[in-house]
């Protein structure tokens, strides 16, 4: 129910009950006034009978008495005349008047006790007043009694066209007080609330122009007031806090900067051990080649040695490249199973010669992640080069492809994104190496040729495409590598996208 509404029905019911009181009383006030004028007039038409009909009583003219009650009747036939004697007999009467015994008895009673007697008759379809006065002889001494009785049909006709009017008037207060509050609540309450209300929901719908700008002086104003400077101050809020995203956006992409430039610190460092100490085997070797004359068998033995530096070298500087060239990504939405498929056929028959089993699941309708294929490519070869090194024969590596959702690195929205897990049943690692997995040049397997980059490479590789990885791992029970890929495009993407267009 509308507030106006009921406020109108509570006003209504207020002022009928007011009105309704009023009315009660002043039909009360209205029956005892018409009394006390009945009252008035019966006195005085008794005391001017009396006299009359003491005179006559006096001068013992009988037939007058009767006469005078003949005229009354004429002149006014809604009033009748009782007279006793002393002796309380019915000396004269008005014609057409009967002997009723309430009229009689107060008769009785104002001879008895030389008093008037006024008595209202009011019952069931009856309505009179009785009035008695002490007729006296001329000494003084009690001669008998008079008695008047009126109708009240009159008095009762008076009372109901009052009470008529009365609730005439009520009924017609409440209506058209109803009907101006009803008016008054649309005006001053129902309108502005849904004005209100209307720019509420613009508001949450993110509209911050919606304003009210009432002219009004009185709460509703106020209230309108208070609500534009709410919108003002979200308004500035809101331009408050795209000012500070924009400036926290430009700080990472400088702590991004700053994190390349620790990490091409990291790869000078390690690049300086890794690159120097082949180098240094291979300038022994070559300076005993130089120095020492030596068998066909040293020469070849020296020249393996050299051949493998050098492809250390080459490999280190093949990974280092791929770390960091960095070249621009070139995203596309892709379903995550064809780079899958294509490293899982590339290295088949390593696993089968290893005698490790590849098991490939893959979650139904997947949707397609925004990815650059090649990388990508390069992300799952590297994961599973690592397994297949670290899984002795009879081992298992499963690949899966799921759903996931992307946890905001700070504060930020969840991104719906694919993952791809390679869980190996090998050696797993311990905490120690589990700590530095991601970091360039670390590795365990320097002696079988491994560089430490492969790692390194997924995580620049990933992070660039807006996803994450992460390493979990349980010593001599094998290892789980989770990455997940968003399914929009990464927001830089989206800004470059944006530019050159
Ligand atoms: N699946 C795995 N199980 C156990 N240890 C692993 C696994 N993957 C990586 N590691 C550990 O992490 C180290 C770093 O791996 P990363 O791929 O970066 O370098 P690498 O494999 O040693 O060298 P490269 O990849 O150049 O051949 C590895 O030396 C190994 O100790
Ligand atoms: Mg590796």
């Amino acid at each position: 129910m509308r507030v106006s509404t009921k406020m109108t029905l509570g006003l209504s019911a207020t002022c009928l009950v007011i009105a309704g009181l009023h009315g009660i009383m002043q039909l009360r006030q209205e029956s005892q006034d018409l009394r006390k004028a009945v009252e008035k007039e019966i006195r005085l038409l008794g005391t001017s009978v009396k006299v009359a009909v003491e005179n006559a009583l006096r001068d013992r003219q009988f037939e007058d008495i009767q006469q005078t009650l003949d005229s009354l009747e004429v002149i006014d036939p809604t009033v009748d005349f009782l007279i006793f004697d002393r002796q309380k007999n019915l000396k004269a009467q008005s014609p057409g008047s009967a002997l009723a015994g309430f009229p009689e008895q107060a008769g009785f009673e104002t001879i008895a006790t030389g008093r008037p007697v006024l008595r209202f008759d009011e019952g069931a379809g009856r309505g009179r007043v009785v009035l008695g006065l002490p007729l006296a002889n001329q000494d003084g001494s009690p001669a008998g009694g008079l008695v008047l009785i009126r109708s009240l049909d009159e008095l009762r006709r008076d009372l109901i066209d009052t009470r008529r009017g009365i609730v005439l008037s009520v009924i017609l207060l409440v209506l058209a007080t109803t009907a101006l509050q009803f008016f008054l609540g649309i005006v001053y309450v129902t309108r502005p609330l849904t004005v209100m209300a209307k720019a509420m929901r613009k508001l949450r719908s993110g509209d911050l122009t919606a304003g009210l700008a009432s002219s009004r002086h009185d709460e509703v104003g106020a209230l309108a007031g208070e609500f534009d400077s709410l919108v003002a101050d979200l308004r500035s809020a809101r331009e408050r806090i795209a000012r500070e995203v924009e400036s926290r956006n430009s700080l990472e992409r400088g702590l991004q900067q700053v994190d390349k430039l620790v990490t091409i610190g990291q790869l000078s460092a390690g690049l300086a051990h890794e690159i120097g100490s082949p180098l240094q085997i291979m300038n022994g070797r070559a300076r005993a080649l130089l120095t020492r004359p030596h068998s066909p068998e040293d020469v070849r033995k020296n020249a393996e040695i050299l051949a493998d530096q050098t492809d250390r070298i080459a490999r280190i500087v093949e990974q280092l490249l791929r770390f960091s060239r960095r070249r621009a990504v070139n995203l596309s939405e892709t379903d995550l199973r064809r780079p899958v498929e294509a490293v899982l056929d590339l290295v088949d028959f390593s696993a089968r010669r290893l005698g490790v089993s590849l098991e490939l699941r893959c979650e139904e309708r997947m949707p397609p992640a925004v990815l650059d294929v090649d990388q990508i490519q390069q992300v799952i070869l590297n994961l599973l080069k690592n397994a297949l090194e670290a899984t002795p024969p009879g081992g298992k590596i499963a690949i899966s492809i799921q759903r996931s959702v992307l946890e905001p690195r700070e504060k930020g929205t969840r991104v719906p994104a694919a993952r791809l897990v390679v869980e190996d049943s090998g050696c797993g690692m311990s905490p120690d190496v589990l700590d530095k997995l991601f970091e360039p040049f670390f590795t365990t397997r320097a002696a079988q040729g491994g560089t430490g980059l492969g790692l390194a490479v997924v995580k620049a590789i990933v992070l660039q495409h807006g996803g994450s990885v992460s390493a979990a791992s349980t010593p001599e029970r094998g290892s789980r590598f989770t990455v997940d890929l968003p399914l929009r495009r990464p927001e830089w993407e989206e800004k470059e996208q944006g530019e050159v267009a």
